[in-house]
């Protein structure tokens, strides 16, 4: 009977403690919940999926800074610039994906995403709608500019003098981002009508989406979720210059590829860049308890096109490339000279930082990132920061360019953030509880065979325990006699 016993616990202890190596081994419950996360990264008609897909919950934030100029007149003799930073003017983005097209049997997706801003006062440092701004001019500059190629520059000057237009112009945030009508502008549309009456460095942005996007729905393949495949009907996305071909390709920014590989870069879509944007894990972080791979761009994402020949691009002409920091943007901003930074320059060449007083870039605030969450995919958090400049320069036709240095003139940044909200970090977290769970019933066989292990080798250590007592029994008797 006692022999019966010690067998089942020895049996018991090795069976739990094979069934948990076996479990660990043929990672079963892994791929369980693997499974369920796949499952739901499809896009569906009708499906929970589709519908957050479609109204993502998290709000996302615009901020404006921007650099007011203090010393307009010695600049224009060729001092150094004074500015300070002024902000942040914060905007709600409401992104919602409309328009949408299930086609080819529901493996792709079509839709539009139109960009609208709401001001929030309370988040903003004052009224967007009254504070004044001083910076460069852009569209005297533009202007100017223009004349290099047209020749134009008397009735050009003409105007300038004629409407009263200087290097530096006072407008209100409003204005500059948003735009305004002025006589100057309509006059040079006169002259030239591809010359918008309208400027603003984010006009006719506000409810206007940036064209038709054709993703995967992930039918064929999770990993192709939300993947963009087209762009304005340009089928070949000539961005994605890969320079791995183990990376997690474009997807919308809205979505990644679960499970992720801190190894594997992922490339995320950014238009204001004109290109795609490679991101390579960083750090671990935790947001709001949940535990998050840190993706940023590479040192080499800004390294001049002289250098990382994936910059090249942004050498125009061929050859005619910025420096560390800088990409110019100039042919997709209608030939305007804008070239893009990180703000206060983090990570650019010293020369532009020393160029202007007022620059402190920091990491911490400069820095663009992505936090992941790795087992869903899901982002968590994201900043992308930018900073917008405009290359001035003295034009020997122009007074009103006086004997100004040749600068990259910093004229704002923007900080465009988006936080997973509370509700649906409780769902996630719960989600991630439940998962951890399932995936401790191995461990936890284990620690059962452990213990069935120990029970079976006490028993087997102390046969005659039990008989010795038996005697002492047998005794009893015998003390209470003496
Ligand atoms: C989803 O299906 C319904 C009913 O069949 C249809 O009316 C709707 O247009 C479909 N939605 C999409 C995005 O195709
Ligand atoms: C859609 O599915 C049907 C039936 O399965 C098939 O005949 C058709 O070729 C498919 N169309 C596309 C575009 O894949
Ligand atoms: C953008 O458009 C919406 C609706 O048309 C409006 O409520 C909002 O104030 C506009 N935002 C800006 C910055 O003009
Ligand atoms: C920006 O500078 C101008 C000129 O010095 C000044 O009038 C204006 O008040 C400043 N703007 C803000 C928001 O401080
Ligand atoms: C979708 O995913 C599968 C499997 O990963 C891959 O073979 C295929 O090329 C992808 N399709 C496209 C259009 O990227
Ligand atoms: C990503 O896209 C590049 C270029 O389009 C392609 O060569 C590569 O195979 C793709 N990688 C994956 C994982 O889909
Ligand atoms: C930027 O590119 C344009 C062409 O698009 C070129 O004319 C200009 O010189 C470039 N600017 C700088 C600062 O390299
Ligand atoms: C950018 O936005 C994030 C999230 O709203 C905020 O934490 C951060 O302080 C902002 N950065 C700057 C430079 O204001």
């Amino acid at each position: 009977m006692k022999k019966l016993c010690l067998g089942t616990v020895g049996v018991l202890a090795v069976a739990l403690l094979i069934a948990s190596i076996a479990l660990l081994a043929a990672r079963v419950l892994e791929k369980a919940v693997d499974r369920q996360v796949q499952e739901e990264m499809i896009l569906r008609n009708g499906s929970d999926t589709l519908k957050v897909w479609e109204e993502p919950p998290p709000p996302v934030y615009m901020q404006f800074f921007f650099f007011n100029v203090s010393n307009p007149e010695e600049i224009l003799n060729g001092e150094t610039p004074w500015v300070t930073e002024i902000g942040p003017y914060t905007y709600r983005e409401e992104r919602p994906r409309v328009n949408v097209h299930i086609l080819d049997n529901g493996t792709r997706i079509s839709f539009l995403s139109p960009k609208t801003y709401i001001f929030i006062p309370e988040k903003s440092v004052g009224n967007s709608e009254v504070d004044l701004i001083r910076t460069v001019n852009l569209p005297a500059v533009v202007a100017m500019e223009m004349t290099t190629t047209t020749g134009m520059h008397l009735p050009v000057e003409f105007l300038l003098l004629l409407y009263k237009e200087e290097m530096f112009s006072i407008h209100t945030v409003h204005e500059w981002l948003w735009g305004y009508k002025d006589k100057f502008l309509h006059a040079m549309h006169k002259i030239n009508p591809t010359v918008d009456e309208e400027f603003g460095f984010f006009s006719k942005m506000n409810g206007t989406d940036d064209g038709e996007y054709v993703v995967l729905s992930g039918e064929q393949s999770y990993k192709n979720f939300t993947r963009i495949v087209e762009w304005r009907g340009k089928e070949k996305l000539d961005w994605w210059t890969s320079p791995t071909s183990n990376m997690i390709n474009g997807t919308d920014g809205s979505s990644f590829h679960p499970l992720l590989d801190p190894e594997e870069s992922i490339y995320i879509f950014a238009s204001d860049f004109c290109r795609s944007l490679e991101l390579i894990h960083e750090t671990y972080v935790t947001v709001k308890g949940i535990p998050a791979y840190r993706y940023v761009p590479p040192e080499s994402f800004y390294t001049s096109g002289a250098i990382n020949k994936n910059n090249a691009g942004f050498c125009v002409p061929a050859g005619n490339c910025p420096g560390t920091g800088l990409l110019n943007v100039s042919t997709c901003r209608q030939g305007a000279p804008i070239l893009i930074s990180s703000p206060h320059f983090y990570q650019s060449d010293e020369k532009y930082i020393k160029d202007i007083n007022g620059m402190y870039p920091s990491k911490e605030d400069h820095q663009t990132f992505l936090d992941i969450n790795p087992m869903t995919g899901i982002l968590v958090r994201a900043c992308k920061r930018l900073q917008v400049n405009i290359y001035v320069r003295s034009f020997q036709d122009f007074i009103q360019t006086g004997s100004i240095k040749t600068l990259v003139f910093p004229v704002l940044y923007l900080n465009e953030s988006v936080l997973l909200d509370d509700d649906s970090a409780e769902k996630l977290k719960a989600a991630m509880f439940e998962s951890s769970l399932l995936t401790s019933i191995p461990y936890v066989i284990m620690v059962l065979g452990v213990v069935f292990g120990i029970v079976f080798v006490v028993l087997v250590c102390r046969p005659l325990r039990p008989k010795e007592e038996g005697s002492a029994d047998e005794r009893a008797p015998l003390i209470r006699t003496s």
